[in-house]
């Protein structure tokens, strides 16, 4: 959830295209072709149901193409979510090793890749990385590197415009738990992140585990949450953009989907609430405030069922939105870019799997 809302126009008069470009101040940027630029003509009708293939169903379980013994390191960073990896390529990958990334990324919840070629890459290489993983969806609101629109960028820098002072003013803290955009039919699945320019010191990504939030429920929670769906909205952010002069590519949808959803490769159930859902359906408003509250906090209270990544330069992150949640971590002082971008292929619509006592 990216924070680079654009400013109104000045002159009462929106432009027809606003470029970040346009406003640097300070170094230039290192990847200027990817700085966001936000077309105010761009206009899409709704999205269409598709049917989704999970390439993580075709892999093979002993992940040898994407980790070959003796090349790849791996380094667990926490018991249960977040592999650090080196010594592999992602751009090299075969169709097998891809399919294997999509397993792993289920598996670990997040993989962490050094040393990549990624942000180097022409632009195209990377969207048909992408678009191996799902079809790739295109962001309501956020800025995307000219004639790309497939890419969600991140882009955060203090200046003199005041975006930034504006982002986290009268907040004590920024933190925002989210999956990325579960107000569509079919949310993300395997998501890429990678980095173009970062702070030195700050800036990380931290990311929750929601198998493993699940599973710490007591069972008559559990019970309770199965059959219950949360209404995910994205009216919020398209009225924010809008109240900004920012743009609204499309209009803004409602959708609910099962609170606790099962995954289609590993078949483990994973709470699925966070920052984008905004009730409960068919509970009074008390009542649902209450038990999506508790939810949401149970998710971003739980250190033990999270990891927070140290971004360096030349890092992918590649999670499963399915089954986690993330926020970035506001936290530097400086006047550095944190610049970085995304590709977030959609996945199935989610479905939920009776309710198993010992799961
Ligand atoms: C995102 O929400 O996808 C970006 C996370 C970040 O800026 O760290």
């Amino acid at each position: 959830m990216p924070i680079e809302t654009p400013k109104a126009a000045t002159n009462g008069e929106k432009p027809r295209i606003r470029r970040a470009a346009d406003e640097e101040e300070g170094d230039p940027a290192k990847y200027p072709h990817y700085l966001p630029v936000w077309d105010y003509s761009q206009k899409y009708p709704p999205l269409e149901p598709f049917t989704h293939h999970d390439p993580g169903k075709n892999a093979d379980p002993s992940l040898k193409d994407l980790l070959p013994p003796g090349v790849a390191t791996v380094k667990k960073l926490t018991p249960t979510i977040g592999t650090e990896i080196t010594g592999v390529q992602l751009s090299s990958l075969s169709n097998a090793g891809k399919d294997q990334l999509a397993l792993f990324a289920a598996q670990r919840k997040v993989l962490v890749f050094r040393d990549q070629d990624f942000a180097d890459l022409p632009i195209e290489k990377a969207v048909e990385f992408g678009g191996y993983f799902g079809r790739h969806h295109i962001h309501p609101t956020t800025g995307s590197p000219e004639g790309y629109q497939e890419f969600n960028l991140v882009h955060q820098q203090r200046s003199s415009n005041g975006e930034f002072e504006t982002f986290i003013a009268g907040k004590n803290s920024t933190v925002l738990w989210h999956s990325d955009v579960t107000y569509e039919e079919q949310p993300p699945g395997m998501t890429i992140l990678f980095a173009l320019e970062l702070p030195e010191v700050g800036g990380d990504t931290a990311f929750a585990n929601q198998v493993e939030a699940y599973r710490r429920l007591s069972p008559a929670l559990k019970e309770r949450l199965h059959g219950l769906k949360g209404v995910h909205s994205g009216v919020e952010q398209a009225e924010a953009s809008a109240r900004g002069g920012g743009i609204v590519r499309r209009a803004p949808v409602v959708t609910e989907h099962p609170i606790v959803r099962t995954h289609p490769v590993t078949g483990e159930k994973a709470l699925f609430v966070n920052a984008l859902t905004t009730r409960i359906a068919g509970l009074k408003k008390e009542e649902s405030d209450a038990l999506l509250g508790f939810l949401v906090n149970h998710i971003g209270r739980g250190l033990e069922y999270q990891v927070r990544v140290r971004w360096e330069p030349k890092t992918v992150v590649i999670w499963d939105n399915r089954v986690t949640a993330h926020t970035a971590i506001v936290d530097w002082t400086t006047t550095e870019r944190r610049h970085l971008a995304r590709l977030t292929p959609q996945a199935e619509r989610p479905f939920e799997t009776p309710y198993v006592p010992e799961e």
